[in-house]
């Protein structure tokens, strides 16, 4: 399992006689070739010793934040932080409710809560519990979170009952994370990511930006570190913490994003222009804040710096050009747009989306997307990290073939 390799994955261990299970798939997970880490709540421990889950990974096991001995400062977000991957084995009905409800009671719960990676449930529980419909709605709105499962599997359960409740083995567990985690075909590769949008000062109180929220650009930069690429995200003045393992630069306006993407374009092998960058800017802005008067305002725009169609031109027709792909935000003509803009813009794929209607777009997770390229096309929707992998799926195949590693 090679999508383990050089991973960290921690794994959430419920209060469940199956938490003895857990132990081997903590084994598995290192012999992949993953950093574990381990987070336990009270119950687990009256089941398992942690120190055994200490002994299996080589690290200390987060069971009590509330610990003074145990908690360093902020120590009970570390995990969170830290994971590629949450994997939550066995997951009870309690733990389950107390997930689905945002609880952060103990070091597992705080740790999913606080955790900015893809989770990984594998609920075992007595066959009664699994069907209540408690814990039915429970599942149902932790997957609605995009949250995944794996198992129960059916059969003998420690309790005399038969039926769906037993953990899945945890060969199947370690499977169904690796197929979670993906692949690291982007390793060795330098990527940069514009995103969000500029704004271009009127005076120093006013400005002329867009809503654009960055969310897009944000989604690809993280799934493409988490593929292993050295990512750069340049972004404008957006509300959204920096991903994990990202060099973030964040700018303010057109040029400034230009003169930074420009530092990075060395030794690029993917530019992703996801950013709404202003097309125009105030030609003369104002020292002081403008004062009004009853008379019309003129405002002379100027054009900004296509960032996008400069990488284009800065690579055209050299050998190992970096692959780039830009974004067309349109509300009509969407498909002759977006082919437009691959020529003119010089880019191997151009991500059109259809902006100005509710469920898609500038804000909102989910996007609905058509990937154009040269002679190929496809429809994408999903939330915006499925849809940034399938972005990056594309640019790795180009990729692979132009720039062989
Ligand atoms: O021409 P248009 O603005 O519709 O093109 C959108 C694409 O071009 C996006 O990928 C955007 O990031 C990029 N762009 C740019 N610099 C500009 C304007 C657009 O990089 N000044």
């Amino acid at each position: 399992m090679s999508e383990l390799s050089g991973r960290t994955i921690v794994l959430g261990v419920g209060g469940g006689i199956a938490a003895y299970k857990a132990c081997e798939l903590a084994r598995l997970f290192v012999k992949g070739g993953a950093t574990v880490r381990v987070a336990m709540t009270t119950a687990a421990t009256r089941f398992v010793g942690p120190l055994t889950f200490q002994a299996l990974s080589g690290a200390p096991v987060l069971t009590d934040v509330l610990d003074p001995g145990q908690e360093r400062t902020y120590g009970h977000l570390e995990l969170g932080r830290a994971a590629d991957l949450l994997v939550i084995a066995p997951a009870t009905a309690d733990l389950l409710a107390r997930l689905r409800a945002g609880m952060a009671d103990d070091a597992v719960t705080t740790t999913a809560l606080a955790c900015d990676c893809p989770v990984l449930l594998a609920p075992a529980m007595n066959v009664r519990m699994w069907s209540s419909p408690a814990v039915r709605e429970n599942v149902a709105a932790l997957e609605k979170r995009g949250w995944q499962t794996v198992g129960p599997a059916s059969g003998a359960l420690a309790d005399g009952d038969v039926g769906p409740g037993r953990l899945s083995e945890p060969e199947e567990i370690a499977a169904a994370a690796a197929r979670l985690l993906g692949p690291r075909d982007l390793s060795g590769r330098k990527v940069v990511v514009t995103a969000g949008p500029t704004r271009e000062p009127i005076d120093p109180v006013r400005f002329i930006s867009n809503p654009s929220t960055g969310r897009m650009g944000f989604a690809l930069a993280k799934v493409a570190a988490r593929r292993g690429a050295k990512v750069v995200l340049v972004a404008g003045p957006v509300e959204l913490p920096d991903p994990i393992k990202v060099k973030v630069k964040r700018v303010e306006t057109a040029e400034e994003m230009a003169a930074a993407v420009d530092d990075e374009a060395g030794d690029l092998d993917l530019f992703v222009g996801a950013a709404a960058v202003s097309d125009y800017r105030p030609r003369d802005v104002a020292a002081q804040k403008k004062k009004k008067t009853d008379e019309d305002e003129p405002l002379v725009l100027t054009r900004t710096p296509d960032i996008l169609a400069s990488i284009g031109k800065r690579f055209a027709g050299k050998a190992g050009a970096p692959v780039v792909v830009g974004f067309a935000a349109e509300t009509e003509g969407l498909l002759e747009n977006a082919k437009k803009k691959l020529a003119s813009k010089r880019c191997d794929l151009v991500v059109a989306n259809k902006v100005g209607r509710p469920g898609a777009g500038f804000a909102g997770d989910r996007n609905r997307v058509v990937l154009v390229g040269p002679g190929e096309r496809s429809h994408v929707e999903g939330t915006k990290e499925a849809v940034a992998e399938a972005i990056l799926d594309w640019a790795v195949e180009l990729l692979d073939n132009r720039r062989p590693r």
